[in-house]
């Protein structure tokens, strides 16, 4: 029995797409059966994420309707064959949809696979509610900026309300210039106004702005950047404990090697 993730945020555009196209692929290639579901139905872009826009016959909605099978909406990555996705529907009221069946499609799912991530919309709406009501944990992932985090805060609210305990975060975007010129709040500070535990830090870097463009979300894992970043976070995941990029205690270190990351680029 596997467990469902929501990733979910207050405002739009954090990188809630971009964070679960790249844990999936990561967590498939460590080896765990994953499910990307994507619960932004509307405006779903998950499928491109993943460059498997191509492969989307059916979406939930029709399984949750009954017009097909489990095996009809669940669709395997060409590049990693333990990674299947879900698609939204493009135009749906998810709240319409029966309980029950709903309830059944989430549980099947957790039933099937060891990671079940569903990427969520911005705040709380249908689609929201479609996944955080039947979510084992949630991940916030917010820009380290107050207003981001202001509006995090309205969401992990939600979550607690829907009995989830388990509400992590993770800081997206991360970069120590911004950080220098107080543009951007250093991660102490972000915790203080969002008080959940930290699951990662993950820096600005484009290998993913690249990695999204082409639909291939594998990044190299070793490589100091967005790539180790969410090894890491997947690996805390999986229950390894990986030490955190401690950005006050390393901040010397750390910020020499971000900026010399981004010099050479
Ligand atoms: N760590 C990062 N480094 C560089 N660009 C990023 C990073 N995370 C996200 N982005 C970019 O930010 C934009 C918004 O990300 P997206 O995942 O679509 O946000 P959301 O799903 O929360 O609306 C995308 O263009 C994405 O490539
Ligand atoms: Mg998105």
């Amino acid at each position: 029995m596997g467990k469902i993730i929501i990733v979910a945020s207050g405002k739009g555009g954090t990188g809630k797409t971009t964070f679960t196209s790249h844990i999936g692929a990561r967590l498939a290639a460590e080896g765990q059966l994953t499910v990307l579901v994507d619960a932004d139905a509307g405006f779903r872009n998950l499928d491109l994420a993943l460059g498997m826009e191509s492969s989307i016959v059916y979406d939930y909605s029709d399984y949750i309707n009954g017009t097909a099978a489990l095996d009809d909406v669940l669709i395997k990555n060409t590049e990693n064959e333990n990674l299947y996705f879900v698609a939204a529907p493009q135009s749906a009221l998810t709240a319409d949809f029966d309980e029950e069946r709903t309830a059944g499609f989430w549980e099947s799912l957790k039933n099937r696979f060891d990671f079940v991530l569903a990427d969520a919309p911005a705040g709380m709406g249908d689609g929201f509610m479609f996944a955080a009501k039947y979510a084992d944990e949630a991940i916030i992932v917010s820009l380290p900026e107050s207003s981001s985090l202001r509006d995090a805060d309205r969401v992990v609210a939600e979550l607690e309300e829907c009995g989830i305990e388990t509400i992590r975060l993770v800081l997206n975007r991360l970069d120590a210039g911004l950080i220098e010129k107080k543009i951007f709040m250093n991660v102490d500070d972000c915790v203080d106004v969002l008080s959940i535990p930290i699951l990662g830090l993950i820096p600005e870097d484009e290998a993913v702005t690249e990695s999204m463009s082409k639909g291939k979300p594998l990044l190299d894992p070793d490589k100091f950047g967005a790539g180790m970043a969410i090894k890491n976070i997947s690996a805390r995941l999986m229950g390894i404990d990986v030490r955190m990029m401690n950005f006050d205690s390393e901040k010397k270190g750390l910020l020499a090697k971000i900026k010399s990351l981004f010099s050479r680029s």
